[in-house]
């Protein structure tokens, strides 16, 4: 099996010594999962981030995808999400080892990304069909994380001394993710990365979600890593950033008001964390300052 030494080093950058461990057995890990649950590979996917996603088939040759994540509480959050939507908008998983971060999932074929699709209201519609479809309860028993503690972030950002993301834009965002708060209707399950990549498409159910992070909040900031992505190669990136807002405040009944705040806070949210991983930052840091002027 070979990992590339690309991988190897995103996963040791992100994980530290954790990361190197789980590399050093990730071979056998995957065979052992391969034999215990009957598979056939068909090799890993082809743009692999911080898990390795492999293309496999049962004993019956149904295709499925075998996921292998650094064991910790990320990837247990994500196993137990995908279990609450149970296939509901979302590709389902059909089994699981927690302790050891494997997770065996439908797989969704052609699985082509809505990324791909290039009509901006296509894209929207569809979009907009499965953020409707994966809504849920917080599930009771878990220990799902909040929105409240994401935004712990803001202060971690205040005291780094960092200075790309102005504090003038940083207060702003503190203050509209109270003032939604109190506006809030209570806490839903939110995916928390729903943006175009994590949409696949199924040629039996359409579009579908994959790889939630699974939070709890106000529904509405499960939009806005949406909203976000995918303007960097677009020649009026403004316009589009927009047309979603304004598609999106109407076709979910949102106020368009109260979406912008939102769009700011966690906009800015983003932003600050780019700026930690050393990350692209500068679009979303621009969307927040759109975010802002549509707010007039
Ligand atoms: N259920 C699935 N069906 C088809 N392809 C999938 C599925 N899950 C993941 N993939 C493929 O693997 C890639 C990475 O999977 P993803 O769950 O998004 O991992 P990561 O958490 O590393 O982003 C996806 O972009 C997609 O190409
Ligand atoms: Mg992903």
């Amino acid at each position: 099996m070979q990992i590339s030494s690309e991988f190897q080093d995103k996963i040791i950058n992100a994980f530290g010594s954790d990361g190197q461990t789980w590399l050093q057995s990730l071979e056998s890990t995957v065979q052992t999962y391969i034999e215990k649950w009957e598979l056939t590979s068909d090799g890993p996917v082809a743009n692999l981030s911080y898990n390795y996603v492999i293309k496999v088939r049962d004993s019956e040759g149904t295709p499925l995808i075998l996921k292998l994540g650094v064991p910790n509480f990320d990837t247990r959050n994500e196993m137990v999400t995908l279990q609450v939507y149970d296939g509901d908008g979302c590709a389902r998983i059909l089994k699981s080892d927690p302790k050891h971060g494997v997770m065996l999932l439908e797989r969704l074929v052609p699985g082509t990304m809505l990324s791909e699709e290039t009509d901006e209201r296509m894209v929207l519609e569809n979009y907009i069909k499965v953020w409707k479809a994966i809504r849920k309860p917080v599930p009771k028993e878990g220990a799902t994380p909040s929105l409240t503690h994401w935004f712990e972030g803001l202060k971690r950002y205040r005291e780094s001394g960092d200075v790309q993301i102005s504090m003038e834009h940083v207060q702003l965002a503190e203050e509209f993710f109270q003032q939604v708060m109190e506006t809030s209707e209570g806490p839903q399950l939110l995916h928390g990365d729903l943006h175009h990549e994590n949409i696949l498409l199924s040629e039996q159910k359409g579009w579908m979600a994959i790889d939630p992070k699974g939070v709890a909040g106000d529904p509405y900031f499960d939009v806005v890593s949406f909203l976000i992505n995918q303007l960097e190669s677009k020649s009026d990136p403004k316009s589009i950033l927009k047309l979603r807002v304004d598609t999106i405040s109407k076709q979910l009944g949102f106020d368009r008001g109260r979406l912008l705040k939102v769009a700011i806070a966690l906009g800015t949210l983003y932003a600050c964390w780019g700026v930690e991983d050393l990350a692209d930052w500068e679009t979303t840091y621009q969307c927040v300052k759109w975010f802002i002027e549509f707010q007039e």
